[in-house]
This record gives structure tokens, sequence and C-alpha cells, in this order.
């Protein structure tokens, strides 16, 4: 799938408004890590150099439709201007009073981030009255908020609707990499998936299971696997409601001859606490009063050996706490072997991007995706609503 890009619009001398996705963590009002920032890079210089008139909107966090402090965009402001290398003017205000006057006063060239959009009640609406206030500042669109490409909300299709709409490179970038691996990955394709639970994960392993070769579970989700195969696992993570789908999901696999490759070793804890005293066990001898808290080192060898192995691989979701230095060996070690990798890496999520920050290994990923929800969604197969919005090249 190949959208209509920022290069095909007109922009010199003109007002362009750019939905991206700055919901970045933020500590003591500081901006703890700047990878989305950093990604929305490249279409704004492309902007800036092309001299539009560039208008910024993003949202951050859930503020529920009215300002809170907590959750102001202003933090933002001085990561991006140091990325982009100008001055970015700022503005308490979405679309009213205030923000109309500081669009209107930008010269080519020149840089405006909005306030928080989930501070006005019409975002996640997608109140026309909203995005018609939201339209009225530019008069051209362009989307590179992959992020939020799962929302149906204002400033991602009610704007669209009301402007000449464009991708800009990072959702263009996102979209063409994650349908890749739907449509045509370079096989053999391993999938890596872990995080805590699997019914946030259920729909995008059925989805992924008729496409990979192989399919490696780990995380706390997979003691819900191991579970569903009979296996003691004593205090570990467990959804007992998703049992009966984790054992359809195992049997399809079977009948179709995919391998699912889950943990025969575990790190185990009697609590998750960074002095706890970590044991590994057999994956089906987890005594009760005792949780799993990683992959043991013989599974992390053999699913390392997956993602070694394989010409594609995404990977997304953590093997363990790896937070915790005890239980940080598992998600080391395939995060190790996905760098390493000779195949295609495509890495999802906050957590896993985490990971890689953590050990050091982020710049070795072929595409790191700036989306978690959304990049799952898509991969379930799902249209995102931020993606119909946009015309196709
Ligand atoms: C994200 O961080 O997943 C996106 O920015 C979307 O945020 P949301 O889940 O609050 O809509
Ligand atoms: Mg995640």
């Amino acid at each position: 799938m190949e959208l209509r890009t920022v290069d095909q619009a007109d922009v010199a001398g003109r007002w362009v408004l750019v939905r991206n996705d700055f919901n970045v963590p933020l500590e003591d009002g500081k901006v703890t890590d700047d990878l989305r920032i950093r990604a929305a890079v490249p279409t704004l210089r492309y902007l800036l150099d092309n001299n539009a008139k560039v208008i910024c909107c993003s949202h951050l966090g859930r503020p529920k439709g009215k300002p809170d402090p907590k959750y102001s965009l202003e933090p933002v402001r001085p990561v991006l201007a140091q990325h982009l290398g100008v001055d970015v003017a700022f503005v308490d205000d979405v679309a009213g009073e205030q923000a109309r006057p500081a669009a209107e006063a930008l010269g080519e060239g020149q840089v405006l981030l909005l306030q928080n959009l989930r501070y006005e009640p019409g975002e996640e609406k997608n109140a026309p009255e909203l995005a018609d206030r939201l339209a009225a500042l530019a008069e051209v669109y362009v989307d590179d908020a992959f992020g939020a490409a799962h929302r149906a909300h204002a400033s991602v299709v009610g704007v669209a609707e009301r402007l000449p709409a464009y991708a800009g490179y990072l959702l263009a970038k996102e979209v063409k990499v994650l349908s890749r691996l739907l449509e045509n990955p370079e096989r053999p394709f391993a999938a890596v998936l872990g995080g805590s639970k699997v019914s946030d994960k259920l729909l995008v392993l059925d989805s992924l299971l008729g496409r990979v070769d192989s399919l490696v579970v780990g995380g706390g989700m997979c003691f819900t696997f191991l579970a569903a195969k009979g296996y003691e696992i004593g205090d570990s993570l467990f959804e007992p409601e998703q049992v009966e789908a984790v054992r359809q999901l195992l049997e399809t696999a079977k009948s179709q001859g995919k391998s699912v490759l889950l943990p025969t070793d575990v790190v185990v804890a009697r609590e998750v606490s960074a002095d706890a005293e970590p044991r590994v066990v057999p994956a089906d001898g987890i005594e009760p009063g005792w949780k799993g808290l990683d992959i043991g080192p013989e599974t992390a060898k053999v699913f390392a050996n997956a993602v070694t192995e394989a010409r594609t691989v995404f990977w997304n979701g953590p093997m363990g706490v790896f937070e915790l230095e005890p239980f940080a060996a598992g998600t080391r070690t395939v995060a190790e072997a996905v760098a390493a990798a000779p195949g295609y890496t495509v890495v999802g999520g906050g957590d896993s991007a985490a990971a890689l920050a953590q050990f050091g290994l982020a710049d070795r990923i072929d595409h790191l995706s700036t989306g978690g929800g959304a990049g799952l969604e898509l991969l379930e197969g799902k249209t995102l609503p931020g993606v119909a919005a946009i015309p196709t090249a």
C-alpha cells in the first residue's frame, strides 16, 4: 500500500497542518524518550525547506477532553526545536482564540506547535465542530502520526475530509514496511511476541500465524500458553479465559505445519523485585508460590536461533521483566539476536523499543516502529482510519 505523500503537495508559502504523534513519555516535565520526535523530523524538514508555514499538532496522554497541565505539550517544544535546528513557537490553545492569530503570524519556514489536541472534548469524538476549527488553521493537511492512525479522531480523520490530505514520510514508511510483513515477507519469516497479556495479542497472533514460518512466544503471556498445554505454572501471570483460544491457535498451527516455539525453561522467583533470588526451572515444573518472570537460558538460545535463521523478523513485546536485572537476560538475548540478525528486522511497541534502548541496540534495527497499538492493529489485518483517510499514490 502506497499513500500519497507530502512531496506531491503544493506547500510553498502555504499553511500546512501536520498531525504528529508526540505522545512521548515525560518525567518531571522532561521528555525521557524522543524516538517519536526524531521520527517526525524528515517530514517537517521537507516542509520547512519548501517554505511552508508549519502548524504541528498532537495528543499526549489521555487528559479526557479538558486542559490538564500534566499533559501539556510544551515540554516537546524545546526537543523538537533542537532536532529541527529552528525555533518552534508554542501556543497554549488547540484551535481557538489564541491558536488562530499564532498560526496567522507564521512566516515561510516557521513552525508553531499547538497545545494537546485532547484538551478539546471534540478530538476523540471526531466532532465536526473541532475538525472545522482545525482545518480552518491551514490549507493543506499532512498526517505523520502513525502511532495514532488507529484512532478515528478529529485531527486524524475529520481534518483529512476537509483539506487536501497527504501522508508524511513516517506514516508512509510505517504503512509500507508493516504491510509488507503481511503481504510479501522474505522467507523464512519469524515473529517473536511477548508482553504481559495474551488478550492484547491474540488477534495479531491469529493474523500472523497464517503468514509466518515460525511464531515465537515469550513474556508474561507465554504462561497462558503453557497452562493450555496442561503445565503447572505456579503463581505466574495467567488469563484463564484465554486458554480455549490459545488451545485453538496451537491446534491450527499444528494442522498447518507451523512451528510455535514456547519456553522449555523459565526463570522463576517468589517476588518481582530487583533483589529476588531467581531460579531456572523446566517450563513444566513451576511450583506454587513461584512466578515465571523471564524465559530461561536454554529457551533464549532457541529463540535467538530462530531470529538468526529468519530472512524477516518481527518482534513485539519483552520476554520477561527486563527492567529488573534478575529477569533481563531473556529479553537481552533476543534483542541482541534481533540487532545482529542478517534478515530484515522490524520491532514494534514501546516496551520492546525501551528494551532496545536499555541495551544500547536501538540503532541496529532496520525498522523501529513508532506505533504500538496502531502497528498491532495493522498486523491484525484491520484498516486503520488514519490510513484510509489519505488517498493512495
Ligand atoms: C500510543 O502511544 O499508542 C499512541 O500515541 C496512541 O495513544 P492512545 O492509545 O492514548 O490513543
Ligand atoms: Mg507495548
